[in-house]
């Protein structure tokens, strides 16, 4: 179990390059199963969620090669069933669905577990896959879709769900005619795989808005991608900036990925410079408290939630988040109240009085965005804390104490 030592209270400064998207590349590297041929991805992340996907496609037939931010992915046959060890592990491992019921007629996926940041049913991506003709049966807890022959549909979404955009998309691309999602999600990872996929000879338009058209094709083959840079990674160290009231640069980010929090921290008095591709922040003498709500892209992220609430026990007043998105996304403040913030919470909001000196204390990290928050939290705090759960971390950001050493901060890995 991995542990991260951190001495509180060191102002960051410096540079820090953004990785690729985690929620990019997972979704790139399932959407090969769909081609034929071999794929060169870039901008890979060096992260577990891409390891273990590696690991989901070895299991269906294909061989993975991923070194320093390349991955090659070489795809020929595949199976139809997943390692139910590995898809008990990580939920995107759903989003292989699409693929395998539109390539070989029939798909075995273990029910995901849930986690610990809500339920996180898969009723739309499976209602999509109905409306498009296949039949979903459970069978020993897997998931087991049949379908000789998907055939397009208009399919409305009831909320636009990230993963079931994806997974509907995938599984359009080789049904016969012309498939519609309305209420589609509209994050950058979804325009990132529409790209993709049309360069492997997919027919998708509409991608980053609601409405999304695919026509299906007889076959797709392979194709070479540059991850997009993964703008929730940026958003933490942005903040991770701000909270030790530091200034410094995030490179290689998309600041338009960003806005919502880029106005959020303005309004709460960081000094911004925006650039093509990095964005330099300054802290004031005293950050002012928001109100937020998340929501689905173009909104506030749900994935910077517990990062921007632990910012906001800095903020000079009364702070005020909603949740909008997960319906259990507050787990970490239980382990923020150990630092001394005062934070309240109801069903769905979080109320945060500051600013607060924090104290240095014995943290647990529950999942990949509450364990960021806690590092922000013991990076602003007085004395030494340690985080446990780095596992989680190690999940979505690569190297997360490398990077925070090289911006000033005192935070060490060990290893028990
Ligand atoms: C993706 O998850 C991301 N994960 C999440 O990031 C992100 O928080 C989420 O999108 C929202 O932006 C990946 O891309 C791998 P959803 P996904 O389907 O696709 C409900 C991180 O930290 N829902 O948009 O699972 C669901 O319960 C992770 O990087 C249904 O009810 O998100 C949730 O409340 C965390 N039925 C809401 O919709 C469904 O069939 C959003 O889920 C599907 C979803």
């Amino acid at each position: 179990m991995a542990k991260f030592l951190v001495e509180g209270q060191r102002t960051l400064g410096g540079t820090v390059s953004i990785n690729g998207a985690k929620n990019s590349a997972l979704k790139l590297m399932v959407a090969a199963l769909l081609g034929q041929g071999t794929f060169r991805l870039e901008n890979v992340p060096d992260i577990t969620d891409v390891k273990t996907m590696a690991g989901v496609l070895q299991a269906l037939g294909a061989d993975v090669c991923f070194n320093s931010g390349r991955m090659e992915l070489t795809v020929s046959s595949v199976e139809g069933q997943t390692p139910e060890a590995l898809v008990k592990s990580m939920r995107a491992s759903v989003q292989v669905m699409g693929p395998l019921l539109a390539r070989l007629g029939w798909a075995r996926v273990a029910k995901p577990g849930g986690c610990n940041i809500g339920n996180r049913p898969l009723d739309i991506h499976l209602s999509g896959f109905e409306q498009m003709g296949a039949t979903i049966e459970v069978e020993d807890d897997m998931y087991v879709a049949r379908a000789p022959r998907l055939h397009g549909a208009d399919i409305t979404f009831r909320y636009p769900s990230v993963g079931a955009t994806e997974n509907i998309m995938m599984a359009a691309t080789m049904a016969k005619g012309r498939t519609v999602i309305r209420n589609a999600a509209r994050e950058p990872e979804i325009i990132d795989i529409q790209e993709f996929l049309n360069l492997m000879g997919a027919k998708v338009k509409g991608a980053g808005t609601s409405v999304i058209t695919i026509d299906g094709v007889a076959d797709l083959g392979a194709a070479n991608f540059s991850v997009i840079p993964d703008r929730i990674e940026a958003g933490t160290y942005l903040l991770a900036f701000l909270i030790t009231g530091g200034s410094g640069t995030i490179e290689n980010v998309i600041p338009e990925h960003i806005v919502p929090l880029l106005h959020l921290v303005s309004a709460m008095g960081a000094e911004l410079e925006v650039e093509e591709r990095a964005v330099h922040v300054g802290s004031p003498p005293k950050l002012k408290p928001f109100q937020v709500s998340t929501a689905p892209y173009p909104g506030f992220p749900t994935d910077l939630q517990p990062q921007i609430t632990t910012l906001a026990t800095q903020a000079f007043g009364r702070s005020r988040l909603v949740e909008e998105v997960f319906d259990r996304r507050f787990g970490y403040t239980r382990e923020l109240l150990k630092l001394g913030a005062r934070i309240e919470v109801s069903k769905r909001a979080v109320f945060v009085e500051g600013p607060t000196k924090l104290r240095g204390a014995q943290l647990s990290a529950g999942d990949l965005r509450a364990g960021a928050a806690l590092v922000l939290g013991a990076l602003a705090a007085e004395g030494n804390s340690v985080v446990c759960g780095v596992e989680h971390i190690d999940r979505g950001y690569e190297a997360m104490e490398m990077r925070l050493q090289s911006l000033g901060a005192h935070v060490e890995r060990t290893e028990e």
